[in-house]
């Protein structure tokens, strides 16, 4: 998919000119899941648009559909009407554009950390040498104090390292949106706030939008 940025505008392949200022658009988003029931309307004529570098928190009672909202954006659950689209193009499945953090991290327990963080560096940047990816990879770790823990397989660190290491993989693969659905919520308030401190520090110096 390929955008052209000129001057303040952004012009996508399906014609549609948006202003480069806009990141991630929601368009009269709709989410129906079918039960036994019937159909359970989550989500209906939302519409938001995210600007570049913001920093968004949506927030909301337990079962309103944050995490809802956040799969489709990250194309992991499909759609039941309007549209989403990433700097103009519309979202049709998971992307190296857009990371993701969850509740809890889901690694692979029997890699290391480095390992974990290594499959989504050697995915996104396979031009790059063994050496580089894993520079990359240790620079995001060593951001998030795990620079001791490298070749500690995931199972055998606690949860909030291992929320770390997801913090690490999802900004190693240097996505333009990161999407965070509760990352902090199973930890301990001293790691969550340290936690909090260091994706606001990545997050000024990536200029991502999150
Ligand atoms: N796969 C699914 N099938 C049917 N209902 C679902 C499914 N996933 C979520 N729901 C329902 O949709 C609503 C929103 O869920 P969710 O997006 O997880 O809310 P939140 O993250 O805001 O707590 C809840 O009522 C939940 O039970
Ligand atoms: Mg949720």
């Amino acid at each position: 998919m390929n955008t052209i940025e000129q001057s303040n505008e952004v012009y996508s392949e399906n014609g549609i000119i948006y202003p480069s200022k806009v990141m991630l658009d929601l368009a009269d988003l709709k989410k129906v899941y079918p039960t036994p029931k019937g159909d359970y309307v989550v989500l209906e004529d939302l519409n938001l648009q995210i600007l570049k570098e913001e920093f968004v928190t949506i927030i909301g009672h337990s079962g309103c559909g944050k995490t809802t909202m956040l799969s489709m954006i990250a194309g992991l659950n499909p759609i039941s009407g309007g549209n989403i689209s990433v700097l103009g193009n519309p979202v049709k499945g998971p992307g190296p554009d857009r990371g993701v953090i969850f509740q809890s991290p889901s690694l692979m327990p029997w890699m290391t950390a480095l390992q974990n963080v290594l499959l989504g560096v050697n995915q996104v940047f396979p031009q790059a040498t063994k050496g580089q990816r894993e520079d990359i990879a240790k620079y995001y770790l060593h951001k998030v104090g795990l620079e001791n823990a490298f070749h500690k397989k995931a199972s055998e660190l606690s949860q909030g390292m291992q929320q770390r290491v997801g913090i690490a993989r999802a900004f190693a693969i240097k996505p333009k949106v990161l999407l965070l659905d509760e990352p902090f919520g199973m930890l301990d308030s001293l790691t969550r706030g340290e936690l909090q401190d260091i994706l606001i520090e990545i997050w000024n110096k990536e200029k991502i939008t999150v």
